[in-house]
């Protein structure tokens, strides 16, 4: 605390990522959702040949490059997406953009458990938040969106850290009952669930899809997000970016992320071998006892059997293996563990089964 912070310094409790490891240290790292295996070799390829020349100058401001291979890959127009330093930029751009801030403006309609960024950008940019309950499955509470009065909407489909996927005709009812509000659905695991909330875009103008090269591209390292969604909203979001940051992106990420989004084939290769790796798990964790929901993401959100989820958390941890475990309401009985590669995998199940029959090596 220092006497020079603002009200808004002094009073924020911002977002906690989960940690990361110190140099040298050799961890199993399942806690942030990333993506085992690497980027395409393509990106390898892009990075030998940079220039430090090129450098010198400014990137071109709207990652124009990128945005027109998104848009062949998405099956929409360079004018309907916008890029961003990483989705949690786009989604903060978003919160901006079309949020109504201040006292007496309509809330912000988002589920009680879901990315934990939401909230914090809410009481950075002043905008008034409604949380409502998820179900006691987990699942969004379709009616609850519907029937909620609010100044826009905002939820993870898959959700995180449930892994819970909402169906689109769910999607849609949300959208449909909030017509003149921004609906934004960040779709961040969408990739590991093969549905796209995109395909509803030519119906709905207050519809936007955020998404990111993070998981997916296994490029978490370069920040990369993107919005899909009309026009209109991509050019509310470009007047705020230009009101912040007019270079978001670097010129090395534009170059790097376009050949990414380019080799398509290697990325959905990937993300097959992460969802078998995935189902594989989930089962053998639901033979163990464990109540596992059907993920449709790159992780799992699971809750142990015998032992307490905190108590395995701590012990995965003196065991060099990293997973999530947030000590929230309704949440503090799971473990959010992301997919690894199968080695990694079959390397905590068997950690798991010393904790938790006490064969501690
Ligand atoms: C639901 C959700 N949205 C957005 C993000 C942010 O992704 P990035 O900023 O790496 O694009 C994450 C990261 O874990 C996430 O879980």
């Amino acid at each position: 605390m220092s006497r020079f912070w603002n009200e808004k310094t002094r009073n924020i409790e911002p977002y906690v990522a989960g940690e990361q490891p110190k140099p040298g240290q050799k961890i199993i790292k399942l806690n942030t959702n990333e993506n085992p295996y690497p980027a395409s070799q393509k990106v390898k390829e892009v990075l030998d040949q940079v220039e430090v020349g090129t450098l010198a100058r400014y990137p071109e401001t709207s990652s124009r490059m990128v945005r027109e291979e998104l848009a062949k890959v998405l099956g929409v127009t360079p004018e309907q997406v916008f890029c961003g330093n990483g989705s949690d930029e786009v989604l903060a751009f978003s919160f901006q953009a079309f949020f109504e801030s201040g006292e007496g403006a309509k809330p912000l309609l988002v589920p009680d458990i879901s990315y934990s960024f939401y909230p914090v950008y809410a009481d950075l940019y002043n905008i008034p938040l409604k949380k409502i309950p998820l179900k006691d499955d987990f699942s969004i509470d379709v009616s609850d969106f519907c029937t909620e009065e609010g100044g826009g909407v905002a939820f993870a489909n898959p959700n995180a850290p449930t892994s819970l996927l909402l169906d689109l005709a769910d999607v849609e009812k949300i959208l449909k009952a909030h017509p003149d509000h921004v609906v934004l659905v960040d779709e961040a695991y969408a990739a590991f669930s093969g549905v796209t909330a995109r395909t509803l875009l030519p119906k709905y103008k207050n519809l936007l899809v955020t998404g990111t090269l993070s998981k997916s591209h296994s490029l978490a390292g370069l920040r990369l997000g993107f919005a899909v969604g009309d026009p209109e909203l991509i050019e509310g979001l470009c007047r705020i970016r230009d009101s912040f940051n007019s270079y978001p992106v670097d010129a090395i990420a534009q170059r790097v992320a376009s050949v990414a989004v380019a080799d398509d084939g290697y990325v959905m290769e990937n993300v097959r071998r992460i969802c078998e790796t995935r189902d594989r798990i989930a089962r053998e964790l639901r033979n163990r006892g464990w109540t596992v929901p059907e993920s449709k993401t790159n992780f799992l959100f699971a809750s142990p059997q015998a032992v307490t989820a905190e108590y395995l958390y701590t012990k995965l941890k003196e065991k060099g293996i990293l997973v999530r475990y947030f000590n929230k309401p309704r949440i503090s009985g799971y473990l959010r563990i992301t997919v690894g590669t199968d080695e990694e995998m079959d390397a905590l199940l068997t950690a798991v089964d010393q904790i938790v029959g006490g064969n501690e090596t």
